[in-house]
């Protein structure tokens, strides 16, 4: 795979550069939840700031459908990133008006000037041509460093690559050479999965499908294996999507939990753990249970090469959260040298940082549905003119 890099632009020192980041992050109130992917793209603006370019910045944030919400507004990322470069930046509220048009002409050398929430703009989730045009003006040249959202066909990601040429940023470049390392995955391979949302999962299951040796299947997700293989599920979640999903991969590679920790009133209180064939009526399954976390744990520590995306249940929730940390501290601790461990998806980073052990696995990528969608081998639009298989 081949990643057209930042570091090979001819002739940079001092451009215009129009450079995509992902910022979508977490904000409740006004203040960013965890700050987490904005930090990990700040080696590409420092890069671009030695180089004395001339940064426009762009990012998404929430879906607000391409109508302002002022809820939606980039300043509190904007806070993070002028702490952290310890520089103010200016937000530009449109893009198509005098300001937004004429900004790259008064911009100084190691100036960044940053566009309000680009979903704001109507041309954008539909990959406007006249919206990229209007933001190739502005620079000399394209990087994304958002590889989170790279699997979305937006203006500002993929339409612009006519226009300008592209590079990719050094955490996109990063994201690419490590996840790309999965295709070529040593056996034992084993395949965790969690969450709920079984639609953005099934392009990874089915492309290692053949590949993975074991797939251990927790959280919602697992509930709807329970249930055609007709265990009593009470009243926890499953969905139409996911059952004919669980139908048609009903098999050995498939592993599910022995047990399971529910809450007999909704809402996530008071846990016990049971054995599957003990779910009452009213349960609710909210984790997986000590069995379970024993049975994948051990499968793990025996794989060579982990993909792990989705919780194991509401790890949020005290009493609930034991499943998902194990996984983390087992994956985490097999990692880097024994494995290669690579781990992705908001919440499964989230349980990462939780418990401190971010670092020790081999690659978390700061893409949820993009990792998935790469991993499953899925068109990625942001990726067209940068990386070449
Ligand atoms: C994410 O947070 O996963 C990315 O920014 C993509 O966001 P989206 O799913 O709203 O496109």
């Amino acid at each position: 795979m081949k990643v057209k890099s930042i570091k090979q632009a001819k002739n940079i020192e001092g451009k215009r550069v129009v450079l995509r980041v992902d910022f979508n992050v977490p904000i409740k109130n006004g203040v960013v939840l965890n700050d987490y992917k904005i930090k990990r793209q700040l080696p590409t603006i420092e890069f671009l700031l030695e180089k004395k370019c001339k940064i426009i910045l762009i990012t998404h944030l929430g879906r607000p459908e391409g109508k302002f919400k002022k809820d939606l507004s980039i300043r509190p990322v904007i806070d993070i990133l002028e702490e952290e470069l310890c520089r103010d930046i200016k937000i530009i509220k449109n893009i198509s008006g005098f300001e937004g048009g004429s900004v790259a002409s008064y911009m100084k050398n190691g100036d960044i000037v940053a566009f309000e929430n680009i979903r704001f703009e109507p041309g954008e989730e539909k990959n406007s041509k006249n919206l990229a045009k209007n933001l190739a003006k502005l620079g000399d040249v394209y990087v994304n460093d958002a590889f989170g959202v790279s699997h979305r066909a937006h203006a500002s990601l993929s339409a612009i690559q006519k226009y300008l040429p592209a590079f990719a940023g050094l955490l996109l470049e990063k994201e690419v050479l490590n996840l790309s390392k999965v295709f070529d995955a040593k056996k034992p391979f084993v395949l965790v999965i969690g969450g709920n949302k079984i639609k953005t999962k099934v392009p990874l299951i089915k492309a290692f499908y053949r590949k993975a040796d074991k797939i251990l299947v927790g959280g919602a997700l697992a509930n709807n294996f329970f249930r055609i293989h007709d265990f009593e599920i009470g009243k926890s979640l499953t969905d139409k999507e996911s059952l004919k999903f669980a139908q048609k991969f009903k098999n050995k590679k498939i592993v599910l939990p022995v047990d399971v920790v529910i809450s007999a009133v909704k809402g996530a209180k008071n846990p016990v753990a049971k054995d599957l064939i003990n779910i009452n009526k009213g349960d609710y399954i909210y984790d997986i249970g000590p069995k379970t976390i024993k049975l994948f744990s051990d499968i793990i520590k025996k794989a060579n090469t982990i993909i792990w995306n989705g919780p194991m249940g509401l790890f949020e929730e005290n009493g609930f959260h034991h499943g998902t940390m194990a996984m983390a501290n087992v994956i985490a601790g097999r990692s880097r040298g024994k494995a290669f461990g690579v781990v992705g998806g908001g919440e499964t980073i989230e349980a990462l940082q939780k418990t401190k052990m971010i670092d020790a696995v081999d690659w978390a990528s700061t893409g949820g549905g993009a990792s998935l969608a790469f991993l499953g081998k899925k068109k990625m639009p942001g990726l067209r003119k940068i990386v070449t298989r």
